[in-house]
C-alpha cells in the first residue's frame, strides 16, 4: 500500500483550503498551526484534528522529523522566514502566493530550497482554475494561432480586507493579489520584458499604495499585453482574461460557468462564438495539494516551484516600480 504524505499547515484563514485539499488527496494531517488560538480552535474543530496536532509555534513542525510536507499561508511579509526555516529542517513546503514582496526574500527562498534538496513549491492557484487550465491548453495546442495580445485583470474590493498587514506598502496591490493576473500571462504568454505602467488611488484611503495600476509590456516574439489591477472596485471579483491569436480569440475568467472562443473559419472571419462550459472553482486547492504531492512523490515536475514564483515577484516589482518612476522597466528573470 502506498504510504500517506504526513503533511502540517500552517496559518489557519486561507490556509484551510490547504487542509481541505491535503485531506482530500489522502494525505495524514501531523499537525495544524495558528499563532491565534481563536483561529487554531476553528480550524481544529472544522476538520475535527485532535487538540494536541493543533500547535501554536510553527518550529515545533520543524523539529517533527515525521513531517515530509508543509503548507505556509501566513501574511507575506513572513513568507520567506517561514518557508526557508522549514524548508532548512528538510520539509517541501507549499508556499501561498507571492512568493516573496522583494527580490532578496525570493532569491533566499531559492538558495535555500536548492541547498536543501527540497521542493518549493509557490501557491500560483490560478494556474489550477478549470477554465485558465482549459485557456493554456487551447493557447498551447496552436488553435488560436500565434498569439499577438493578452491581457488579464484583477479586480478584487479590498474595502474590508486591508487593515492589517495587506496595508503595507511593500504589499502593494499589484504583487499582493495582482500577482495572480501577471502570473497568468507569464504562464500562457511568456514573461514580459520590457513594462510601462501608471497608477491611481482613489478608493482606498487606508493603504499607502495605489488601488489601480494599467501596465503595458512587451513579451518575446512581437507579443504585447496588459495588466490591470484594481484593489477598490466596485463590482465582484474577477480575473478575466483574454488572449488573441492570429486565427481566434479566447475569453475567459476565474468565477463564470463558460469561456468564450472564436475561431476563424475557411474564409478566415471568426463568425460564431463557441461556449465552453467550465466548472467554476476558482481556489481549486485540491488539484494545487495533488501537484504538490506529486512532486514531492516523483511523479512529475513541479512547474510552478521557488524559481517561477520569483519571476512572477519581478514582473510584479516592474510594474510597480514604472508606475512610481515613470519609466519603462525591463525585468530580470535571472534567478
Ligand atoms: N491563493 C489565493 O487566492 C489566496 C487567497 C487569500 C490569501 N492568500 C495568501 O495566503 C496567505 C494568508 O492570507 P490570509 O488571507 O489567510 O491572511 P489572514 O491574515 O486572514 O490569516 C493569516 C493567519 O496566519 C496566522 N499567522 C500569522 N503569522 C503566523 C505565524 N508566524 N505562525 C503561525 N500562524 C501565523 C494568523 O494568526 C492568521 O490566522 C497570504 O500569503 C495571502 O497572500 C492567497
Amino acid at each position: 500500500m502506498k504510504k500517506k504524505l504526513v503533511t502540517a499547515h500552517v496559518g489557519m484563514k486561507f490556509g484551510m483550503a490547504h487542509v481541505e485539499g491535503a485531506l482530500q488527496s489522502g494525505a495524514e494531517i501531523a499537525a495544524i498551526c495558528d499563532c491565534d488560538p481563536e483561529a487554531l480552535r476553528a480550524a481544529g474543530e472544522r476538520y475535527a484534528i485532535p487538540e494536541e496536532k493543533r500547535i501554536t509555534d510553527y518550529r515545533r513542525i520543524a523539529e517533527d522529523p515525521d513531517v515530509e510536507a508543509v503548507t505556509v499561508a501566513v501574511p507575506d511579509q513572513q513568507h520567506a522566514e517561514l518557508t526557508c526555516a522549514l524548508l532548512r529542517a528538510g520539509k517541501h513546503v507549499l508556499c501561498e502566493k507571492p512568493l516573496a514582496l522583494t527580490r532578496e526574500d525570493a532569491r533566499e527562498i531559492i538558495r535555500t530550497a536548492d541547498n536543501a534538496g527540497r521542493l518549493c513549491m509557490v501557491g500560483q492557484i490560478c494556474r489550477f482554475t478549470p477554465a485558465f487550465e482549459k485557456a493554456k491548453q487551447i493557447v498551447d495546442s496552436g488553435e488560436i494561432g500565434e498569439i499577438y495580445y493578452a491581457e488579464s485583470e484583477y479586480a478584487h474590493d479590498y474595502m474590508y480586507l486591508v487593515d492589517n498587514w495587506r496595508a503595507d506598502p511593500r504589499r502593494h496591490g499589484v504583487i499582493g493579489g495582482g500577482c495572480h493576473a501577471v502570473d497568468l500571462l507569464r504562464w500562457l504568454v511568456g514573461d514580459p520584458t520590457e513594462v510601462f505602467a501608471y497608477g491611481t488611488h482613489k478608493l482606498l484611503p487606508q493603504v499607502p499604495y495605489d488601488d489601480a495600476t494599467i501596465a503595458v509590456m512587451k513579451f518575446g516574439g512581437g507579443v504585447i499585453g496588459k495588466i490591470f489591477v484594481s484593489t477598490g472596485c466596485k463590482r465582484d471579483y474577477t480575473m478575466r482574461t483574454l488572449v488573441y491569436g492570429t486565427k481566434g480569440t479566447l475569453i475567459c475568467d476565474n468565477t463564470s460557468p463558460s469561456m468564450t472562443l472564436f475561431v476563424a473559419g475557411a474564409d478566415g472571419m471568426a463568425h460564431e462564438p463557441q461556449i465552453i462550459p467550465v466548472q467554476v472553482n476558482n481556489h481549486n486547492a485540491a488539484r494545487e495539494f495533488e501537484v504538490f504531492a506529486d512532486a514531492i512523490r516523483g511523479n512529475k515536475p513541479l512547474e510552478t516551484d521557488a524559481r517561477e514564483g520569483a519571476k512572477t515577484v519581478e514582473a510584479c516589482l516592474a510594474i510597480i516600480e514604472s508606475s512610481a518612476s515613470g519609466k519603462v522597466v525591463y525585468p530580470d528573470y535571472g534567478f
